[in-house]
């Protein structure tokens, strides 16, 4: 009899891809690879495909999205959904938990549960006898919207209760978002094919839940969060509130990983301090903490006033989003030559700090914001993101407001500007004619990364520019001391290290050195593959296009920038010249650039005595060998220094080949890597 067997075998499936997203993404660990869940998952739709008449409510192929519909139908909410008074200082948060003990007639001190206050939407969600049967919005408490199809797209959301335990029927509430990574990839992809950029996440979020065809919200990076169960008239089984959100969390609902229990308003007063400092870190917006007083007996007692509980208070965040008033816009040239208009506010107090100017990025972002001079516009500072102009306020544009016009002449050096087909971005035609261009080139060349010139900062650079000291890269290498001790700030001291660290960086490798020319598209991985497929600098000067192509992730517009960057006689002579001033690399030795360790998987541990483990990276890759962070089954070889750790562990416990620094000192030794 096949098919109690097949239908066994669905069941199975059914169970295990549940538990492998309750993992996934209630408790945030790994389980299987993505691959082997996209196969038991395909393995699910076929047999279910095959049996339609096997399909159920509560099946993870759910999650996929259904039919589009006319219209969300209307939920009444049995409990009503209520919202939270404010507060905004400390005295008003303690204003609140007085209020509390006089009116409990009771001076100790209270539990309380505090939690992050989600910036998202409120939603309810009905499961009878452990499965989502509903989820719905608040609307406007009493009565929301049906968004079932919706919901059940979210993967944090349990279509059928784990554990044992729950009542017949059970309402959990709590607010769906999006977290800013998925923000910020979602809004990167609408930008690049002009489709909806949202405001903030939490508009991203009702945008995507609003979705009449729930297969655009499967698509959505989604999440809910759970901070509450609607009791009925039924008894609670429970009996404060973080005990029934740790139940809900058995159950398999997301619950916040900050909520915490303390004993005492001053104990809400440090965990506000505490998630306020970490707030930039969060990988989603929240606008303040939630205080419930823990006991269900006392909220009971304390009961609600009008549409808000007297037992819970939201103490507010500064805010992300203000509006305040665009004065004008500058226009900033980068080491490419990029325009980037550059916005000058009103200053402003958001998200913890003064902003007075924001990125425009390009003139298609004007033009999709549709912003003018002298506007009101909504600045967004969240998370470690550089403050952002999202939104115009259109009613409150002034009559003198003036259009921002993109310029003819690069601001800096009056050389035109151009823009390639198909590019957002205006871009100084002059190279490094231009001033500013200059600046970020030298800028980069003295970068950790390229070569490495210690003391030689950002402040430095545009004074030696300024003064007209340094015209080219080149200049640095004749700097004198005479030079340097007339500029602002610079002693003695400093300028003999800077000429010392000048001196030094000079003894360099060829991967840095044509990383450190700043070549448009040429990071440092691709600089290495240059110098490992050409093996000297004549030979890549002397390179065509179609011998550049040829070259490992090279492709045809890498290869125009770096063919128009060698092709052109002024950074010919600037190459030339910090040649003669002293700018050297150890020659290639080995013949034809051979690499004997091409093909093969190294990983670094431990502490080097006698080179950084940078240094010793990058000889490994000169001889071909792919330098990887973690130990897998593929790794050829571990090369483990003093007081390495689990990467040695792991390598031994896979049986991967150890040699220790002596060992690594000899394969460099073997093959020419001194
Ligand atoms: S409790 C009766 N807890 O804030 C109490 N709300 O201003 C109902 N919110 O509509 C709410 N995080 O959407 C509660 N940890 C949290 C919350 C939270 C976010 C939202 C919720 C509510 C609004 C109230």
């Amino acid at each position: 009899m096949a098919e109690p067997s097949l239908r066994e075998r669905l069941n199975a499936l059914r169970e295990q891809l549940h538990s492998y997203s309750y993992h996934y993404y209630v408790l945030n660990e790994s389980t299987i690879p993505d691959a082997e869940y996209d196969r038991l998952f395909r393995e699910l739709q076929e047999i279910e495909a095959a049996h339609p008449e096997w399909q159920s409510a509560d099946s993870p192929s759910q999650r996929v999205g259904a039919e589009p519909l006319a219209a969300f139908s209307q939920v009444r909410h049995e409990t009503p959904m209520l919202s939270l008074d404010n507060v905004f200082s400390e005295a008003e948060l303690l204003d609140f938990d007085q209020r509390i003990k006089t009116r409990l007639k009771d001076s100790a001190e209270l539990s309380y549960a505090c939690e992050p206050k989600l910036d998202g939407i409120a939603v309810s969600l009905l499961y009878v006898d452990g499965v989502l049967v509903r989820g719905a919005t608040r609307g406007d408490g009493r009565v929301g919207e049906d968004i079932t199809q919706n919901v059940k797209t979210i993967a944090s959301i349990p279509l059928k209760l784990r554990g044992t335990g729950w009542p017949e029927e059970l309402e959990v509430r709590g607010e769906i978002y999006m977290p800013r990574a998925g923000f910020a990839r979602i809004n990167d992809a609408a930008r690049s094919s002009d489709g909806k950029v949202f405001v903030n996440p939490r508009n991203a979020a009702a945008g995507s839940l609003r979705q009449l065809d729930s297969r655009i919200t499967a698509t959505r990076p989604l999440e809910m969060s759970c901070y509450g169960i609607a009791l009925g008239d039924g008894e609670a089984w429970f009996h404060s509130h973080s005990e029934g959100l740790a139940t809900l969390r058995d159950w398999g609902f997301l619950v916040s990983p900050e909520l915490r229990v303390v004993d005492s308003i001053q104990g809400c007063v440090a965990y506000y301090q505490d998630l306020l400092a970490r707030r930039d870190g969060l990988a989603y917006d929240i606008d303040g903490i939630v205080f419930k007083v823990d006991s269900l007996a006392l909220q009971e007692h304390l009961g609600f006033v009008s549409r808000a509980p007297r037992w819970a208070i939201a103490h507010k965040f500064p805010a992300q989003e203000e509006i305040t008033q665009l004065r004008d816009v500058e226009f900033q040239v980068g080491r490419t030559g990029a325009v980037t208009p550059v916005a000058k506010l009103e200053p402003v107090f958001v998200g913890g700090v003064t902003v007075s100017n924001a990125s425009l990025h390009n003139f298609d972002e004007v033009a999709r914001l549709g912003v003018m001079i002298g506007d009101h516009v909504v600045v967004r500072r969240a998370g470690d993101v550089i403050p952002q102009i999202v939104q115009v306020v259109v009613e409150r544009r002034p009559a003198t407001a003036r259009a921002i016009i993109a310029p003819d002449l690069c601001p800096v050096c009056a050389s035109a500007l151009e823009r390639a087909p198909g590019e957002a971005v205006l871009r100084c035609s002059g190279g490094l004619v231009c001033g500013a261009q200059r600046k970020e080139a030298i800028k980069h060349f003295a970068s950790r990364k390229a070569m490495d010139i210690e003391g030689l900062g950002d402040k430095l650079v545009e004074q030696l520019v300024d003064a007209g000291i340094v015209e080219t890269v080149a200049d640095l290498f004749v700097l004198t001391a005479e030079q340097l001790a007339g500029l602002e700030r610079m002693g003695q001291k400093s300028a003999e290290n800077l000429l010392a660290a000048l001196l030094k960086a000079r003894a360099t490798t060829l991967p840095r050195f044509l990383y450190s020319l700043g070549i448009r598209e040429v990071g440092e991985a691709t600089a290495l593959n240059l110098a490992n497929h050409f093996g000297e600098l004549p030979a890549l000067m002397a390179a065509s296009e179609e011998d550049l192509i040829a070259v490992a992730d090279v492709g045809p517009i890498v290869a125009s920038h770096l063919h128009a960057f060698l092709a052109s006689d002024y950074n010919r002579e600037v190459i030339a010249l910090l040649q003669e001033r002293g700018v050297n690399w150890p020659a290639a030795r080995r013949e034809g650039g051979a690499q004997p360790l091409a093909g093969q998987t190294w990983v670094l541990t431990g502490n080097l005595e006698s080179m950084t483990r940078g240094e010793a990276k990058e000889k490994l890759q000169a001889l071909g060998a792919k330098v990887a962070g973690s130990v897998s089954a593929k790794t050829d070889c571990v090369a483990a220094g003093t007081s390495a750790g689990s990467k040695l562990a792991k390598a031994e416990a896979l049986g991967v080949k150890v040699i220790d620094e002596q060992q690594l000192l000899q394969v460099f030794a073997d093959n020419g890597e001194q």
